[in-house]
């Protein structure tokens, strides 16, 4: 089968097509004929190997992280899912190969595709969507009438985190250039900061709770427009102790090394009387079968900027490297 593979961490050269062997599932996995693959930052920052202190899978590997397709074949645990059933995934993070023809999927990690999408917007949802749904819902518990800042809402993550915020009851603000205000406007953002023109340090309200998609300065500033015992949670800036132990499996030694790196940056939080959490999201088929029902029930939009064929993945994965998508990016594999 064609196949998506990095030889050796480095820039676009160190990836290419190639043919592999069809993957072979384990007893617990769903064998999946990829119809669309979702595209994803963490895509090129994987290639370029800048997640090696976290990730580890051995090269060469079948890049991609997300898929939609039909089951081709199930193993002998396999229970929930039959030959023929269209489902959508965010697959394990050490396994990655959505990037092919056929990938393997745990089936605790799949879920059902929403009736209403085709493959195309079906595997643009589990990444970014996950991501959404956990961060908002689990870390920050947003409750109706808070108010929420989001940095970043044109995004991938963004256009499904403004729509999960409203759907939870928040009031929701978040930074977008002229190019995505209308955009987020259109998914129910309430109050847009055009971070091109304003800096937050000139923000005058105080928010509730903050969820952090663009990291550096950004993040700094986030915890200047907090008000004192709330929370921000970052998915782009500097992991701390807390996503070792807590995301990646409680390594302590991560855990020490994560606590020198994000010292600056707790200690900043901390003057501001504001908690700091480094999410990683993880794969859930349970979590994905809720977002496939808010999408089923016309509560959940999603918003694909690009679509590219199988054989301009590269192509793709540039324009998601240039950092100005609105919304998700998703390359057809059949
Ligand atoms: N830890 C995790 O589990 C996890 C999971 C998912 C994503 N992430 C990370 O979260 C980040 C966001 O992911 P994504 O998929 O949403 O990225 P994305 O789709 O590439 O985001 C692109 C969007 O960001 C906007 N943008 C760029 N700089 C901005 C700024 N300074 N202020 C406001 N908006 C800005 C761009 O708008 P303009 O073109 O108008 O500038 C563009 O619309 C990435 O760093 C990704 O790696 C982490």
């Amino acid at each position: 089968m064609h196949a998506y593979v990095l030889k050796r961490y480095g820039g676009p050269e160190s990836a290419r097509m190639m043919e592999v062997p069809a993957p072979v599932p384990g007893p617990r996995d769903l064998l999946v004929e990829v119809r669309a693959v979702g595209l994803n930052p963490v895509d090129f920052k994987f290639r370029q190997g800048k997640l090696r202190a976290i990730l580890r899978p051995r090269l060469p590997l079948v890049l991609g992280n997300e898929l939609a397709g039909n089951v081709v074949a199930v193993g002998s645990q396999v229970g929930r899912f039959r030959v023929g059933d269209p489902v959508f995934a965010r697959v394990a993070k050490e396994r990655a190969g959505a990037f092919a023809e056929q990938a393997c999927v745990d089936q605790d990690h799949a879920a059902y595709m929403p009736r209403t999408l085709d493959f195309t917007d079906a595997a643009a949802v589990p990444l970014a969507g996950l991501t959404a749904l956990q961060t908002l819902r689990d870390l920050l518990g947003v409750k109706p009438g808070q108010k929420l800042f989001i940095s970043g809402g044109a995004g991938g993550v963004g256009t499904f985190a403004i729509q999960i915020a409203k759907w939870l009851g928040a009031h929701v603000t978040t930074t977008a250039s002229k190019r995505g205000e209308a955009l987020v406007r259109s998914l129910g953002c309430d109050e847009v900061i055009d971070y091109t023109v304003q800096d937050l340090s000139s923000v005058e309200s105080r928010f509730d709770a903050g969820l952090d998609l663009i990291g550096g300065k950004v993040l700094e500033q986030m915890f200047d427009i907090m008000k004192p015992g709330t929370m921000v949670v970052s998915v782009a800036g500097v992991p701390e102790p807390q996503t070792a132990i807590r995301d990646l499996g409680g390594r302590k030694v991560l855990s020490a090394v994560l606590w020198l790196i994000s010292y600056g940056i707790r200690a900043r939080a901390r003057r501001r009387g504001v908690g700091y959490r480094y999410f990683f999201m993880h794969p859930s088929g349970r979590n994905l079968s809720l977002l496939a029902e808010l999408i089923e029930q016309g509560k959940l939009k999603v918003v694909v900027d690009r679509t590219y064929p199988f054989a301009k993945i590269a192509e793709a994965l540039d324009y998601v490297e240039s950092g100005h998508a609105k919304g998700k990016v998703v390359v057809t594999i059949r």
